[in-house]
């Protein structure tokens, strides 16, 4: 890994560290949103799914009960403080890595569930390649926000730009460059969801 990278990597860990406590307690709203998301993936029984940047993993537990006992459902997240609280809240399987170098082979995944994760990325066109080349042909990739573009733009302090990753003809753009298809976009007030599938 590069220096910035290594850098940037471990500026998320400290900044994620520092919340992982009560990062559930904070965000206990967004629950009925995650549903609602998880529903929407329309995911098949028996699936396995990644749960990428997936924190507390608070996630897993819908993303199970919608491939049922015949699928898995695997998060993975790059802070250590995260991966613990999901592990003492029963959250498993978990794995530390890094979404850009993923530790699964290729074409293995039928669907990769992804919130909150693209904007904090600094290589977002890495990424979305590194999560097409886990993915089968038709997979399913969501990306997820339980609030708003422009609540979250103001959360971090910035404006709403056409340049930001989420804004939707930028991310049409980087994943039709990275091999998937962008086939639904909600960019609603209270909460954002891209669906994309993977492209033979
Ligand atoms: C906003 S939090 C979202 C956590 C969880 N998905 C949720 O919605 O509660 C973003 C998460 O992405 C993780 N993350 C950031 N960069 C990452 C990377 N390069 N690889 C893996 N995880 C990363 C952070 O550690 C953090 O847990």
């Amino acid at each position: 890994m590069d220096r910035n990278r290594s850098a940037s990597l471990h500026r998320t860990q400290a900044f994620f560290t520092s919340r992982a406590a009560d990062w559930e307690e904070r965000f206990a709203d967004d629950a009925p949103q995650f549903e609602r998301a998880v529903r929407e993936m329309q995911l098949p029984h028996g699936a396995l799914v990644l749960d990428l940047g997936c924190g507390t993993g608070r996630a897993m537990p819908m993303l199970q009960a919608a491939v049922g006992a015949a699928g898995l459902v695997i998060g993975l997240d790059a802070t250590s403080a995260m991966l613990l609280e999901a592990t003492r809240r029963g959250r498993r399987p978990v794995v530390l890595g890094d979404v850009l170098c993923l530790p699964f082979a290729d074409r293995c995944a039928d669907a990769i569930f992804a919130a909150g994760l693209l904007p904090h990325l600094e290589e977002p066109i890495a990424a979305l390649a590194e999560m097409a080349r886990v993915s089968k042909p038709g997979a399913t990739l969501a990306l997820f926000h339980p609030i708003g573009r422009a609540t979250l733009a103001a959360r971090h302090g910035r404006a709403l730009s056409d340049e930001d990753v989420l804004a939707p003809k930028r991310l049409a753009d980087l994943l039709g460059r990275t091999g998937w298809h962008l086939h639904f976009l909600d960019d609603a007030a209270e909460r954002y969801l891209a669906l994309a599938q993977r492209q033979a």
